[in-house]
C-alpha cells in the first residue's frame, strides 16, 4: 500500500479515476476540460484559460480527487502550450500556481506524464468487465476529442490491467529464490512469458482504432515536450508565472510510455540492464530519468526491488536446463514485446513523417537517402532519436539471456 500498487490493478489506481472533481468549487476547470477539443479547435483555449480565476488546492481532499486535479491541470498545461498557431513559453497563474502544489503533493513534474493521461483517465464502461479488454474502456478527456487519442491511451490502460497480475508473481517469484523452490521460479518464469506474448497482443491492437496519420498530426503535437525544443520554439522551456513578479523558467520530457512503471519492473525483476555501454547510440540513463516522471511511490517501489536481480542470479547458478531456458524464454519474449512497439513506432512516426518529408521535398524524393537524414532527426516526444534508442532498449533485453 505504501507504494499505491494494487494487487489486482497494478500501477492502476485500486478505486477508478474520478469522472468529475464534484466540489462545485472546481466548476470553473471542469468546464473547460470539459469543452477542451472545441477550445482547440477554434483556438479560443488560451483566451479561455486567461479568465479563469486562480484556485486553491485547500478544496482537495481524497486522492482520487488530487489525481483528478493533477489530469486536469495536465491538459491545461501542454494545451496552452501547444495550441495552434504556434507555442506559448508563457503558462499563466491560473494554471502554474495549482499546478505546481498537485504535482508536487503526488510527486511528479508540474507537466503532462502517463500518470496524467493513462493512468488515471479512464472509466470502465461495465463494471463487471475486465479493464485489460479495451473495448470495455472509454477515456475521461482528450484534447482532440476523436476515438483515435482515447484509443492510444486506453490500449495502455489495457496492457497496464493485463500485466498487473505479473507484479505479485514476480515477487513471489523472488521470494522464492532464497528458499530455492525451484518449481515456483520455473512456474512464474512461465507465467511471465505467456502474459507478455498477451501483452503483445493487446499492444498489436493499437493499429485497430488509431490511425497513424491522426496520431502524427493532431494528437502527437499535444504530446511534446518543453525540454531540447529550441527548434520548435521553446529555447528556454517554459516561465511558469507564479504572479507578482514570481515565477520559473522549467523544461519537461514529454508523455511518454517510457514513464511506464510496468515495463521497467519486467526489466528490473528479469535483470534486464539499460546502463550505456561505451559503444551503444542508446540513450539507456533515459529509462532511469523517466521514473522522475512516475507517481512517487511507484518510483519508490522499482527502486526498492533487490538488484541483481534474484531470479536471474538463481536461474544461472541453477545446474537445471529447464529453468535456464524458462529465463531465457521470459527475456526474448519481453524483447519480442519491444519489436512490436518498434514496428508501431515505424508505423505512426517514421513513415507518417517520411511522408511529409516527401511532400515537402518535393517529387524523385529518394526513400532511403530522405529516411536516413530523417531518422536522425526525429526525436520522440520523451526525447529520444527513436530507433537508435528503441532497438537499443530491445538489444540490451536480449543481452540479459544466460548463456
Ligand atoms: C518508448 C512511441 C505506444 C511502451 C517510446 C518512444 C517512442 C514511442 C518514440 C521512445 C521514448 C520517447 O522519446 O518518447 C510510441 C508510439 C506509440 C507507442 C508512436 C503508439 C502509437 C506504446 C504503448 C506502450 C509503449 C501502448 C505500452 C505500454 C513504451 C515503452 C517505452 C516506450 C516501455 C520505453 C522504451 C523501452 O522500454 O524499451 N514509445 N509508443 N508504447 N514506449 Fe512507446
Ligand atoms: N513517445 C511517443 C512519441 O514519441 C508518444 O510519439
Amino acid at each position: 500500500a505504501a507504494y499505491a500498487v494494487s494487487i489486482t490493478n497494478g500501477f492502476l489506481p485500486d478505486e477508478h479515476p474520478l469522472l468529475q472533481l464534484t466540489d462545485d468549487y472546481y466548476l470553473p476547470w471542469e468546464s473547460v476540460i470539459g469543452q477542451l477539443p472545441q477550445l482547440l479547435d477554434s483556438n479560443t483555449l488560451r483566451t479561455t484559460v486567461d479568465k479563469l480565476p486562480v484556485l486553491s488546492t485547500s478544496h482537495l481532499q481524497t486522492e482520487p480527487e488530487w489525481r483528478r486535479a493533477y489530469l486536469i491541470l495536465s491538459f491545461f498545461t501542454h494545451a496552452y502550450i501547444w495550441e495552434a498557431g504556434g507555442p506559448s513559453d508563457h503558462l499563466p497563474p491560473c494554471i502554474s500556481i495549482p499546478m505546481l502544489k498537485v504535482a508536487a503533493h503526488l510527486a511528479l513534474p508540474p507537466t503532462a506524464t502517463y500518470a496524467a493521461l493513462n493512468l488515471w483517465n479512464f472509466a470502465p464502461l461495465d463494471h463487471n468487465v475486465s479493464l485489460s479488454n479495451i473495448d470495455n474502456l472509454r477515456t475521461l478527456n482528450t484534447f482532440t476529442g476523436t476515438a483515435d487519442e482515447s484509443w492510444f491511451y486506453l490500449v495502455s490502460v489495457a496492457i497496464e490491467s493485463h500485466g498487473a497480475s505479473l507484479i505479485s508473481t514476480m515477487l513471489r517469484a523472488i521470494e522464492a529464490c532464497s528458499t530455492s523452490n525451484t518449481s515456483l521460479v520455473l512456474s512464474s518464469l512461465t507465467s511471465f512469458t505467456c502474459t507478455v506474448r498477451e501483452l503483445g497482443v493487446i499492444l498489436k491492437r493499437m493499429n485497430e482504432g488509431c490511425d497513424p496519420l491522426v496520431f502524427y498530426n493532431k494528437i502527437r503535437p499535444f504530446l511534446a515536450g518543453s525540454k531540447n525544443m529550441a527548434v520548435a520554439g521553446l529555447p528556454n522551456g517554459v516561465f511558469y508565472d507564479e504572479g507578482d513578479g514570481k515565477g520559473e523558467w522549467r523544461m519537461f520530457s514529454g508523455g511518454s510510455n517510457a514513464q511506464s512503471s510496468l515495463i521497467q519492473f519486467f526489466d528490473v525483476v528479469l535483470g534486464v540492464e539499460h546502463a550505456s555501454k561505451p559503444g551503444t547510440t542508446s540513450k539507456s540513463g533515459f529509462l532511469k530519468e523517466m521514473r522522475a516522471y512516475m507517481p512517487g511511490p511507484h518510483a519508490t517501489f522499482l527502486n526498492s526491488l533487490p538488484t541483481p536481480s534474484p531470479i536471474r542470479e538463481f536461474c544461472n547458478a541453477s545446474p537445471i536446463a529447464e529453468l535456464v531456458e524458462a529465463y531465457n524464454l521470459a527475456v526474448k519474449e519481453l524483447a519480442a514485446f519491444r519489436d512490436i512497439h518498434i514496428q508501431i513506432v515505424t508505423r505512426y512516426i517514421i513513415r507518417p513523417a517520411r511522408m511529409q518529408q516527401g511532400e515537402r521535398g518535393g517529387k524523385g524524393l529518394n526513400l532511403a537517402v530522405a529516411s536516413n537524414g530523417l531518422e536522425k532527426g526525429l526525436c520522440g516526444t520523451g526525447g529520444t532519436e527513436l530507433l537508435p534508442f528503441l532497438k537499443g532498449s530491445r538489444d540490451e533485453t536480449k543481452d540479459a539471456a544466460l548463456g
